[in-house]
């Protein structure tokens, strides 16, 4: 259970949203006294009289505005996405230095895109990005928000760990996990990514947050795995009468406001500074998830 009493080990904030609900979870598996957070992110002084009150020694900022139902929201709300994922998460941030609290900022890797030069996708010869290649992806309000952010909280505050997550990927078909978004849509676009797959790296997260590693990571399975070899795994484990028609790029972006990020991450910092954590290759990974949904008998989406 959340511990509302005072002097919480971690203070979670995003308390409705998919990915801090997962963190909740995992803290409850392990034991710890968590707590969430009641306050907006941009409202500083119900931020600062929490944590006072609360005195966690860790926050996590699961929160932010991610658009409903999808990132094309942020385009002609830009306001209300500068107010959270900007103003809010610098609220939170300048918050916590004030009092030498620890910051773990779930963030976002879709920042980048490949180009035709050095950062093609591997597979053609190209290098993944680093944490310190500046964003090339502007295509999207959302990601210009989450990009303006990163660089100021990387160059302000020395208590924040930033993690970039990319496309997530959860052990059953919620409609926020990257598998179930694609096995919805009428036609998809095939290009290698990164991913996320959060069984594995949610606990690794905790114990970067425990440890009190600042500064940004690259948060992905290593490699990239294209929407196809995905779709492939959906049809072999789930449903197996399950087809999906493909599309380009530019056919993609006559149904889209915004553009999605399309890249692979490298993330050789995070496996060195993780060394014993278990952060499987991308396919291998995502055939566990795809084996663990297949063990709990997860049912195939209904046809859109
Ligand atoms: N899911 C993805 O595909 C993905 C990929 C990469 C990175 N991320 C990042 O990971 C984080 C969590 O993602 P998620 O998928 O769990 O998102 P989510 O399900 O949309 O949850 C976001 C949460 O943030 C809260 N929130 C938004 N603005 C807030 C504010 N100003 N103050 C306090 N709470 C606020 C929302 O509460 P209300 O509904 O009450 O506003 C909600 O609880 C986000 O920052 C997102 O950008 C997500």
């Amino acid at each position: 259970m959340p511990d509302e009493s005072a002097q919480v080990r971690f203070l979670i904030v995003g308390r409705t949203g998919w990915i801090a609900n997962m963190v909740a979870e995992l803290l409850e598996q392990r034991g710890e006294r968590y707590a969430f957070a009641s306050f907006r992110l941009e409202q500083r002084e119900a931020c600062e009289l929490e944590l006072d009150a609360l005195r966690p020694q860790r926050v996590l900022n699961c929160a932010g505005v991610t658009g409903r139902p999808n990132v094309d929201w942020c385009e002609d709300h830009r306001r209300e996405t500068v107010r959270s994922n900007v103003l809010g998460v610098l609220n939170l941030a300048d918050c916590c230095a004030s009092r030498g609290i620890h910051l773990t900022n779930f963030a976002t890797g879709c920042l980048y895109h490949y180009d035709d030069g050095e950062h093609r996708p591997t597979a053609e010869g190209g290098r993944p990005f680093t944490e310190d290649d500046p964003p090339n992806f502007f295509g999207s309000y959302y990601s210009r928000t989450k990009a303006m952010v990163e660089e100021l909280l990387r160059s302000a505050f020395d208590n924040v760990l930033i993690l970039r997550l990319r496309m997530p990927v959860s052990d059953d078909l919620s409609p926020r996990s990257f598998v179930a978004k694609i096995a919805r849509y009428e036609k998809v676009v095939n290009i290698p990514n990164s991913m996320t797959v959060l069984t594995e790296l949610l606990p690794v997260a905790l114990d970067m947050s425990e440890r009190g590693l600042t500064g940004v990571y690259n948060f992905t399975n290593p490699g990239s795995i294209s929407h196809n070899e995905v779709l492939e795994l959906y049809r072999k484990y789930i449903d197996p009468k399950f087809q999906w028609k493909n599309f380009t790029l530019e056919e993609q972006a006559k149904i889209l406001k915004a553009g999605r990020s399309n890249c692979e991450l490298d993330v050789r910092k995070l496996l060195r500074d993780n060394p014993g954590a278990q952060i499987r290759e991308v396919h291998a990974a995502m055939e566990e998830v795809f084996r663990r949904m297949q063990a709990k008998g997860v049912k195939p989406l209904a046809a859109p």
